[in-house]
C-alpha cells in the first residue's frame, strides 16, 4: 500500500560516482565531558521534550497545540515498558541532563507505517493534522524503504542552547558503531531540504546524498522536499 506514495513525489536519483569516497572516519570529539548512552525509562520526559523542540514545533503546518498532548501521549507510550523501543534511542547527557537524542531502526521487514496505537490516537486529531500525519507518516516510510542490511537515523536532536558543541557528532558516532554492532553494512537517513546544519553534520559523517525527492508540502510535514542520504559502514 505504501508504494500508492510513489505517484506524489518526484524523484531525481543523483549520479552514483563511485570513485567519489567521503570520509568514514568519525569526526574527533570536540566535548569529551558528553556521555552517550541508551535511553532510560526515566529520560523519557527529556527526550520528548527534545523531539518536541526539534521537529514538532516547527511543524506548525501540520500540528497545533491541541495534537500536541496526543503526540505526547504517543511518544511517551512508545518508550514505555518491556517492549519499548529504548534500545533504539541513544541519549546524550552532560551534568545530569540529557542534551540530545539519536534514534535508530535496523530493517524490520513488513514495517508498517500506522499502529493500532497510532490509528487510535489520530480519532482525536484536529482534521488537518490527521491528514497530515497519515499522508506525511506513509510518505516518510515510502522514502525510508531499506535493504535487510541498512540501518536508518530516524532522528537526531540537540538541545538548541547545546548546538554547535559537537553533541550531534558524537551521538552519531555512537549511533554507526551500535549500527555496525546489528551487523547493518550501511545506515541510510531522510533530511529536509532547508537542514544545512543537519546535511552538513551527515556529510562530515561520509553520507552521500543519493536522491533528491520533491514533493507536495501536505506529504512532508509542510516542507517541499528532502535528501535521500547514505553512508555505508565498514
Ligand atoms: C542538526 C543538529 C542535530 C546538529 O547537532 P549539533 O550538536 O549542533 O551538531 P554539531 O555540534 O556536531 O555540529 C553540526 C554543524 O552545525 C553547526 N551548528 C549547528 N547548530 C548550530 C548553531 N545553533 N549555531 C551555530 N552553528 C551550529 C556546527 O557548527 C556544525 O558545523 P561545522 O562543524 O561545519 O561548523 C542540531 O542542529 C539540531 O538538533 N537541529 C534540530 C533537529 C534537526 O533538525 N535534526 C536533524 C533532522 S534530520
Amino acid at each position: 500500500m505504501v508504494s500508492l506514495f510513489r505517484f506524489f513525489v518526484k524523484t531525481i536519483v543523483l549520479p552514483n560516482d563511485d570513485s567519489f569516497n567521503p570520509s568514514c572516519s568519525a569526526p574527533t570529539p570536540r566535548n569529551t565531558n558528553v556521555t552517550i548512552r541508551f535511553m532510560k525509562e526515566d529520560d523519557i520526559d527529556h527526550v520528548h521534550k527534545l523531539i518536541y523542540k526539534g521537529f514538532c514545533e516547527k511543524w506548525e503546518f501540520a500540528y497545533n497545540e491541541k495534537a500536541y498532548e496526543y503526540i505526547k501521549f504517543f511518544s511517551v507510550n512508545r518508550y514505555k515498558g518491556e517492549h519499548s523501543k529504548r534500545n533504539d534511542v541513544l541519549v546524550a547527557e552532560f551534568d545530569n541532563k540529557v542534551l540530545g537524542v539519536c534514534q535508530i531502526s535496523v530493517y524490520k521487514p513488513n514495517e508498517k507505517f500506522f499502529t493500532l496505537q497510532l490509528i487510535k490516537h489520530l480519532s482525536n486529531f484536529p482534521l488537518w493534522s490527521m491528514i497530515t500525519t497519515i499522508t506525511s507518516s506513509g510518505m516518510v516510510t515510502y522514502l525510508k524503504r531499506r535493504d535487510p542490511d541498512e540501518a536508518s537515523i530516524e532522528l537526531v536532536t540537540v538541545d538548541e542552547k547545546a548546538r554547535g558543541l559537537g553533541i550531534g557528532d558524537q551521538l552519531l558516532t555512537k549511533a554507526h558503531d551500535v549500527c555496525r554492532e546489528r551487523n547493518m553494512n550501511k545506515v541510510s537517513l531522510i533530511v529536509v531540504l532547508s537542514n544545512v546544519y543537519a546535511r552538513r553534520l551527515y556529510e562530515r559523517h561520509g553520507y552521500r546524498t543519493l536522491k533528491i525527492h520533491i514533493t507536495w508540502k501536505m506529504f512532508l510535514w509542510g516542507t517541499e522536499g528532502c535528501y535521500k542520504m547514505e553512508k555505508k559502514l565498514n
